[in-house]
């Protein structure tokens, strides 16, 4: 069993036709696909022909809360070799759900673990979202693809997803290998190239040695709710995802890598820990005025490195953070594209022993 994310918190750079055409093939090639669509758009339903009435059936929300079990949701075979858990109506609560829950984050890979066991390969479309529902994909997942189309934000949405595989990494200590799928390319252009000289020399990232190519049939296919393979199986973006199936299934799987030392690792909490936990408040703090490429936070309730268990949302052009601390007041600082200053929209600051200016938190006690 292979589970792969496909995941990019930037809209419409690929992941759902990526996450149909890739599953299509490996089941061409007679494997077993699971593809699993997070996304409540739900348009991988869609696309592999699941209709928006059958969305009313149960889905992930109604097996998370034990009202359903995990085959129940599954439709076999929307086409050769592949099964779907499509997107229903109800996925759009799940991180509310999610979020009341210990453990919430392997949720899914709790599930897969349990009864992924049939199937070759497993795909999860994720949302254009870094919340929980990516944060469950992530953390089931063995590999992630990160489907990017040369933009001038391709970096930033691969470095925002680096943070969230890095935050996996320092607290369950996988090692999730990261590899970038050049998408909807134009190989008549120079900026598309110029942008992945630039992922590839700035980012700890692996990139796919497949280009798709840019095509009106991907429009076309999606639009009849058809895979490439059956729409257009000569077009060039077919052809594309024929050789990154190849890729997949040559190279050497890569192994989940979980770090071994001295330390238990124990995924269920104690009930001193849910006791601690259950104290802890829930911070969101929102940026309103701050225009910039990369806003990230540190401070004492984070070791003072930045966003280390943060989430970091973007909407309509604010920041927010979100994070969880004990009541207390904390010191922080804002790292505005890579600078660190005081946090321009909090008057309540404090001179710091370096002869800066920490800004101050004060995180209430909850009745
Ligand atoms: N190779 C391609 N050539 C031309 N158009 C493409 C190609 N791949 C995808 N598209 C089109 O680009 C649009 C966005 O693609 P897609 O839905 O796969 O992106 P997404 O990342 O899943 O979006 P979202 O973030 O909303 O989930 C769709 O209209 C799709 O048909
Ligand atoms: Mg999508």
């Amino acid at each position: 069993m292979n589970i792969m994310a496909i995941a990019n918190q930037k809209g419409g750079c690929g992941k759902t036709t990526t996450t149909i055409n890739l599953a299509a093939e490996l089941g061409r090639q007679a494997k077993q696909v699971l593809v699993i669509d997070m996304d409540p758009q739900g348009h991988a339903s869609l696309g592999l022909g699941v209709s928006v009435s059958d969305r009313d059936l149960p889905g992930l929300y109604e097996v998370f809360s034990d009202e359903a079990n995990f085959y129940d949701i599954v439709v076999s075979d929307v086409c050769d070799g592949v099964d779907l858990v499509p997107a229903n109506i109800s996925l759009a609560m799940l991180e509310s759900l999610l979020g009341d829950q210990p453990g919430r984050e392997r949720q899914l890979l709790d599930q897969l673990e349990r009864f992924g066991g049939l199937y070759d390969f497993i795909l999860i479309d994720c949302p254009p979202s870094l919340g929980l529902l990516s944060i469950n994909a992530l953390r089931a997942a063995d590999q992630v693809l990160v489907p990017v189309e040369a933009s001038c934000y391709a970096l930033d949405g691969i470095r925002q997803l680096l943070d969230i595989v890095n935050l996996l990494k320092n607290k369950y200590r996988i090692d999730l290998p990261v590899k970038v799928l050049p998408t909807m390319f134009d190989s008549h252009t120079r900026f598309a190239q110029t942008v992945l000289s630039q992922i590839r020399e700035q980012l700890p990232v692996g990139i796919s040695g497949v280009r798709v190519r840019h095509t009106v049939r991907a429009r076309e296919a999606a639009w009849f709710g058809k895979t490439l393979p059956e729409y257009a199986p000569a077009c060039t973006a077919a052809e594309d995802y024929r050789q990154l199936a190849e890729e997949l299934l040559n190279a050497t799987l890569p192994a989940r890598v979980t770090y071994i030392d001295n330390e238990p690792l124990t995924e269920d909490m104690t009930m001193k820990e849910y006791a601690e936990q259950a104290q802890r408040q829930m911070v969101v703090l929102t940026f309103d005025d701050i225009d910039c490429h990369r806003l990230q936070i540190a401070g004492d309730f984070n070791d003072w490195i930045p966003d280390r268990d943060i989430e970091t949302r973007h909407i309509n052009g604010h920041w927010q953070k979100v994070f969880t601390a004990e009541p207390g007041v904390y010191e922080y600082r804002l790292v505005i594209d890579g600078k660190w200053q005081a946090d321009p929209t909090n008057p309540s600051e404090i001179p710091n022993e370096l002869g800066g200016i920490n800004s101050l938190l004060q995180v209430p006690v909850h009745h």
